[in-house]
């Protein structure tokens, strides 16, 4: 009898807790959503000679979802294995990692292809879930028992529980402020300087048919977002057969996407496998080392590349000159993508 009645005075006991709580939660969801109308909407600034960027109307950038992304891009709690995703992409070497040979974030938020054999497509959105769920197989547990986290995601998502796509699109926002555009020849463009008479001999070269770069590493982002083969291989095997691996297309053999060459001077080593250790061995490829083979793109086919370039010492070294002038100090010391 005894007994019972403890039981029940628990029980009562125990509802109340649960009242009180319940109460205390539901109005931190009040002051949470009064706080949600308070997003602060954020302008994203790129050049005239950028494309038009499109953001999707579901993931409207605000300065608290950018900070989230921030905040998560340089934490360990996404993975299970100690990284973020800094640990692969640091800001120093335009957010690649000269041992894993990561890629570039650079105005990725122009691209609709992601990954050298662009196995991942579509929406920025859709490359960030990608690396959440499948590649770092974040545990959502840990995002979930985190306070902190808890009521940043609810501020900018309006929901209880965190969810991986939520942390895709914090993420996907960030991305989209990794722009590049500040680069010697960018302030070149807007008349701000001038470029020594190497920089603009090489740029000549890289944008007419004696060089021929331009028509894959366009002017503005500095690639196409397509998938070519630039003769790096006479037979295929493995990861080299590239977008192959994806389509199994034979017209995809050997064929990768055209990475940007804004800040190339600091992602040492080159290509999907890092076979190339720095822009000298490059350029040699372009100008004498070009394997013929079925998929290879027809710019490097044309009849004066059949020998390669050709170039003289002096032309190799003005290219280099004017690929170092893609060199953007000002993004890779931009406080408001470092470490936050
Ligand atoms: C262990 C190292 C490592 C970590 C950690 C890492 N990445 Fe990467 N990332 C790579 C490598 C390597 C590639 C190129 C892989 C390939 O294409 O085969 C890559 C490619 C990418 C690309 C494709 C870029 C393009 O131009 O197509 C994106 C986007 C990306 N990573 C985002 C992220 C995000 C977001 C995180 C954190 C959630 C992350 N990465 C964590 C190594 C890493
Ligand atoms: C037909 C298209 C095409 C043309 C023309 C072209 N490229 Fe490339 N470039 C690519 C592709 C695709 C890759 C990546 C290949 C790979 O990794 O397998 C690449 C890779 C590079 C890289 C390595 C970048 C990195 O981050 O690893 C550099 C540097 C480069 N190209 C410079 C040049 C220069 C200089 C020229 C002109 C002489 C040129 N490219 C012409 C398509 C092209």
């Amino acid at each position: 009898m005894k007994n019972k009645k403890l039981v029940i005075f628990n029980a009562v006991i125990f509802s109340i807790i649960v009242a009180v709580f319940s109460c205390k939660k539901e109005s931190n969801i009040e002051t949470l959503e009064i706080e949600q109308n308070t997003l602060t909407p954020y302008n994203l600034v790129a050049p005239s000679y950028f494309p038009q960027i499109s953001i999707p109307a579901d993931n409207l950038l605000t300065v608290e979802g950018i900070a989230l992304g921030r905040k998560l891009y340089y934490d360990t709690i996404l993975s299970n294995t100690g990284l973020s995703c800094s640990s692969c992409h640091t800001q120093a070497a335009s957010f690649t990692n000269p041992i894993i040979n990561s890629m570039a974030h650079v105005n990725l938020g122009w691209s609709n292809k992601f990954l050298w054999n662009g196995s991942v497509e579509g929406r920025l959105e859709d490359a960030m879930l990608f690396e959440v769920e499948d590649f770092f197989n974040t545990d959502i547990n840990k995002l979930n028992s985190n306070m902190e986290y808890r009521s940043l995601f609810k501020k900018i998502f309006k929901t209880d529980a965190v969810t991986t796509q939520q942390i895709a699109y914090a993420l996907a926002q960030f991305i989209r402020t990794q722009i590049s555009s500040n680069s010697k020849f960018d302030r070149y463009l807007r008349y701000e300087t001038m470029l020594s008479s190497s920089e603009i001999n090489g740029f000549v070269i890289y944008n007419s048919e004696k060089g021929d770069c331009f028509h894959c590493h366009s002017l503005g982002l500095f690639n196409d977002n397509q998938f070519h083969n630039i003769g790096l291989d006479s037979i295929f095997v493995g990861v080299n057969k590239g977008r192959y691996n994806v389509t199994q297309d034979p017209d995809d053999l050997g064929k990768f996407k055209t990475p940007t060459l804004r800040n190339v001077e600091l992602t040492a080593p080159y290509m999907h496998d890092g076979r190339f250790a720095s822009l000298e061995d490059v350029v040699e490829h372009y100008n004498s080392g070009v394997n013929l083979t079925a998929t290879l793109d027809p710019i490097l086919t044309k009849p004066n590349h059949q020998f390669g370039l050709q170039l003289t010492v002096q032309e190799k070294q003005d290219l280099i000159a004017f690929l170092k002038t893609l060199t953007d100090t000002a993004f890779v010391n931009n406080p408001e993508l470092s470490e936050p």
